[in-house]
């Protein structure tokens, strides 16, 4: 089932500033996706157009069919809260604690039973020893971490991952995409935005999607 499709997307910042040129893919329900090129490209412009950041200027993004330039402002928040976002800077509460970081999500979602859930995702992404850790103190790649905690926690049917490799070693990268690998083989799409190719090769059966000055330029 096709979930998400861009059609003819074109969307400019400004007169000179195109953002997206007549972007066009369609990406299926369980996919695991790879949004590459470098940067400037257009990744997080597109990533803002699946979770209704943005709106195109021309063409239409839909979701599971429905134009999102259609969507009243109720069914938005509807769709949005089946999304986990990792966002290109986190956006993390650096003043809270690690567990308190995933728990905010989970209170916000009407979900009671946050204890075992908390540890539950805080084991799966390997920082449950940093639970009682203030966010502001974590390295970088557990700051990574954490914010894939936070957005696989409840469950989404699609994670939206913004260049999660960023500043983190191989072995951490690598982490991460087994993790993302494994929450997308529970049936989740999985899109990762990343000018990181190297790591396209640890992965079997993705889809690559290449993105250069706003134009699909490749994809398999
Ligand atoms: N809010 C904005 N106002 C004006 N121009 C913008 C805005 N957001 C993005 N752009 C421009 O749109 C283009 C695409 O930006 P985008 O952030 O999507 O690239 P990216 O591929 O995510 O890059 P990076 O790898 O550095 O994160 C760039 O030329 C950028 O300068
Ligand atoms: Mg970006």
């Amino acid at each position: 089932m096709t979930q998400i499709e861009f059609k003819n997307v074109c969307k400019r910042f400004s007169e000179k500033r195109v953002a997206l040129y007549d972007v066009n893919f369609k990406v299926k329900k369980g996919d695991f996706v790879f949004l590459v090129g470098k940067t400037g490209a257009g990744k997080t412009t597109v990533l803002r157009h699946i979770y209704m950041e943005l709106f195109p200027d021309e063409g239409d993004v839909l979701w599971e069919g429905i134009s999102t330039r259609k969507m009243r402002k109720s069914e938005i928040l509807k769709v949005r809260r089946k999304m986990g976002i990792i966002f290109q800077d986190l956006k993390l509460l650096l003043n809270r604690t690690v567990s308190e970081n995933i728990e905010f999500v989970l209170r916000l979602s009407g979900e009671k039973e946050v204890k075992p859930r908390i540890w539950q995702v805080l084991h799966n992404v390997g920082i449950v020893g940093e639970a009682q850790v203030i966010a502001g103190e974590l390295s970088r790649g557990e700051l990574q971490r954490l914010a894939v905690a936070r957005a696989i926690v409840t469950s989404p049917e699609i994670l939206l991952a913004d260049e999660p490799f960023g500043n983190i070693n191989k072995d951490d990268a690598i982490e991460i995409l087994k993790i993302l690998m494994n929450f997308n083989s529970s049936g989740s799409t999985v899109i990762i935005a990343t000018h990181n190719v190297e790591l396209l090769g640890e992965v079997k059966k993705k889809r690559v999607i290449e993105i250069d000055e706003g134009r699909i330029i490749n994809e398999y």
